[in-house]
């Protein structure tokens, strides 16, 4: 059954990104190992993706593994990619009848060799669906991202080198439009709305480019005790925002 809160069908975000954070904190408060609150927090995120999808969402960015959690123990680390590994495998049926089509963004050097064959098989598996499209950040960073686009940027440049002088090749070479075309997936519009869960006020290399414009919403609920409703209240919140993209008041 859909939440109570009321939503304005005709003003959805086109694109939502998640920081799924807490699901640590969460196993803490109830003496378990972190690791069941990872497995909590995957069973949240198959709950939300169908809330987007049945919303019809076209984007949602799940915020998986940062660049910045290879940091924790190896067990963990192990543990988180094990899970996405798995669940790439045993739901790949939900994500058919939903028509979700999975992609990825992040770093695929360095991530296993057997998560790369499972988000590759998944994205090539779902790559026609119509439906929400679900972009796993796996060893994503903002900054990380932003180096690997103009890294590209510039191996095109140096494939087909302009005419021009120096200064006029900078300037007409190197744009924002360029860099776009170099970060992972440039077809995907910026994110419309960017939430945080667990009370923490912080972006954490989360899409720094494509969430420029984003309208930001912390909830301070843990990631695993996170609901449909919790959802619906996020995009009802956007919903209220005066977006103006640096414009001034009309
Ligand atoms: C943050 O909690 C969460 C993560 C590091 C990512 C783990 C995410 C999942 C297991 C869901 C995966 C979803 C899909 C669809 C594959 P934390 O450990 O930082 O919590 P804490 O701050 O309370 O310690």
């Amino acid at each position: 059954m859909a939440p109570s809160v009321a939503l304005d069908r005709s003003y959805l975000p086109r694109h939502i990104g998640i920081i799924m954070d807490g699901n640590g904190r969460w196993a803490q408060r109830k003496k378990q190992l972190r690791t069941q609150g990872h497995l909590e927090g995957l069973k949240t995120a198959k709950k939300i993706v169908k809330a987007a999808s049945d919303l019809h969402i076209p984007f949602l960015t799940l915020y998986v593994f940062s660049t910045e959690n290879w940091k924790r123990t190896a067990e963990e680390v192990g543990f988180i990619m094990g899970l996405v590994k798995q669940h790439l495998k045993a739901e790949l049926d939900f994500y058919r009848e939903n028509r979700i089509r999975i992609r990825h963004t992040g770093d695929p050097g360095g991530l296993p060799a057997d998560i790369v064959r499972e988000l590759r098989e998944a994205s090539e598996d779902t790559r026609s669906f119509d439906g929400l499209q679900v972009i796993l950040a796996l060893n994503y960073g903002g900054r990380d991202a932003i180096v690997r686009a103009v890294r590209g940027l510039l191996a095109s440049l140096m494939d087909a080198p302009e005419t021009a002088g120096p200064t006029d090749f900078i300037e007409n070479s190197i744009n924002e439009a360029r860099l776009r075309q170099n970060l992972d997936n440039p077809d995907i519009p910026d994110p419309d709305l960017i939430i945080r869960t667990a009370g923490e006020y912080r972006i954490s290399n989360f899409l720094l480019w494509e969430g420029a414009y984003a309208e930001y919403y912390f909830s301070d609920i843990l990631w695993p005790d996170w609901t449909e409703g919790d959802l619906y209240a996020a995009i009802a919140t956007y919903q209220q925002r005066e977006r103006r993209f640096g414009g001034g008041k009309p």
